[in-house]
């Protein structure tokens, strides 16, 4: 069994992403907005304003209050949008009952959406036109740890569990894109086991402690564990690591996994969507 070192490839993409900063005329800005106090998210936007400062990324966190009205972050935004000095735009999920995820997503402008979660850029990823926009930050990390790994996709079984438009989706999208034939199970799937036991490669994502274990997996799979849940004071993933490790040909460890190249992926969009902002502007 080999492990995906995500943590390893993470840090030696952001040395590089931190040359390619320091050679641009401006220092990237990135908007980071955080709605109300969900722990996670407090978590997760913490270690990405931490890795922009690693890589000279200025990241600007705005945290409002659970009651913010959705009018007021559509104000933001469209502040945010008009601003030329920023340069990426992210509004951290989950947002808060009383507010329209889909039209706070949709009021981000497709250019600054470091996310990829603009419609325009969930149609481009899709449809595999991708000369222009993002992919969504944890999307884009699988696929370059198993290019790292030269883990072929071409022709193979790929199972996804979990449908999010945040992962999932994003997911089954670069697979398909990839050549892969993909299968993505959810809530609803009846037995999940149908389609993983045949996988060459499952990717798991939705928050589920000890969801796959070795009766799922055929001999040889490969396991990409997106799952990130607290058990006491450690995090642990979707998948039983110790009663799949001898079973599987590669496994992504939680933590230090799939969860550091997608910090390393956003880093990665904001600074495309700084160099397209400044070739634009030269033109
Ligand atoms: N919540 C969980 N994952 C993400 C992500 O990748 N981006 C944003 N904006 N919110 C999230």
């Amino acid at each position: 069994m080999v492990l995906l070192d995500g943590q390893a490839l993470a840090k030696h993409k952001e040395s590089m992403l931190q040359e390619e900063v320091a050679r641009l005329d401006v220092v990237p800005v990135l908007a980071v907005i955080l709605v109300g106090d969900n722990p996670a998210s407090r978590v997760y936007v913490n270690m990405k304003v931490k890795a922009c400062a690693r890589v000279g990324i200025n990241c600007q966190l705005q945290h409002l209050e659970d009651s913010t009205p959705q009018s007021k972050l559509l104000e933001i935004l469209h502040a945010l949008n008009a601003n030329s000095s920023v340069h990426g735009i992210l509004v951290q999920l989950p947002l808060p009952a009383h507010m329209d995820t889909r039209e706070i997503l949709e009021a981000i402008a497709p250019h600054k959406d470091v996310d990829g979660f603009h419609p325009l850029n969930v149609g481009r990823v899709y449809s595999n036109s991708l000369l222009k926009g993002f992919l969504p930050a944890t999307a884009m990390g699988v696929m370059q740890l198993l290019e790292h790994y030269n883990i072929a996709v071409k022709g193979k079984d790929v199972v996804i569990v979990g449908a999010s438009n945040i992962i999932g989706k994003p997911l089954a999208s670069l697979m398909l894109n990839a050549g892969a034939s993909v299968s993505i199970c959810h809530i609803l799937t009846k037995d999940l086991s149908i389609y993983t036991q045949k996988a060459d490669i499952v990717c798991v994502g939705v928050g589920k402690v000890g969801l796959v274990g070795p009766d799922l997996l055929k001999e040889g799979a490969v396991v990409v564990d997106i799952g990130i849940n607290k058990q006491g004071d450690k995090i642990v993933g979707d998948v039983d690591f110790e009663a799949v490790r001898h079973k599987v040909s590669y496994i992504t460890p939680v933590p230090g996994g799939v969860g550091p190249m997608t910090i390393s992926a956003l880093l990665q969009n904001t600074l495309l969507a700084t160099q397209t902002a400044l070739w634009e502007r030269s033109c």
